[in-house]
């Protein structure tokens, strides 16, 4: 089950760095708008691992439960698993923005909620990962 989730982890994070590079390539207006179809596809893919990840986890927790529910980083990196469920629906909903208007053409507090939600992606992918390689 490790395996499973490490490799799913490896996957989530590939498929945002080609994701992130398209979004990168709107933000800067070199793509006009994004494709509906590649970026559904991106987002469908992340959710998979998303929930492959959570899937893989509970199994790993399982046996170990006393142990890591005693333990406050285990609950900090849950905290971290259920922001990025939050922020993954608010992802899905804001990416229609890029489907139909160029970045620079969107009203400020659209840009704004886009940049959080990006800063908040990456660091709670960031702080999840590291709180398990702290812990193990
Ligand atoms: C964003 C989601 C997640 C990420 C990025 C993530 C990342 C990782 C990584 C990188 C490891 C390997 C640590 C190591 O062995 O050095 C790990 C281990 C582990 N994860 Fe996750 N994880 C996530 C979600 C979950 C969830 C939802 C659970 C529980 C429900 C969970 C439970 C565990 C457990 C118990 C281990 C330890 C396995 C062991 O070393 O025997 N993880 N996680």
């Amino acid at each position: 089950m490790l395996v499973l989730h490490i490799l799913s982890f490896g996957f989530v994070l590939g498929i945002t760095a080609i994701a992130d590079k398209d979004a990168f390539l709107w933000l800067r207006g070199k793509k006009r708008v994004l494709e509906r179809k590649t970026l559904r596809n991106y987002h469908l893919m992340i959710w998979l691992g998303l929930i492959s990840l959570t899937i893989s986890g509970f199994y790993l927790f399982y046996p170990m439960r006393l142990f890591l529910l005693s333990n406050l980083l285990f609950d900090v990196k849950l905290l971290f698993v259920a922001i990025l469920f939050a922020n993954a629906i608010l992802i899905g909903r804001l990416m229609n923005l890029a489907l139909t208007r160029p970045f620079a053409a969107l009203t400020r507090n659209e840009k704004l909620s886009l940049v959080l939600s990006g800063a908040i992606s990456a660091f709670s992918w960031f702080c999840a990962s590291a709180i398990a390689l702290w812990i193990f």
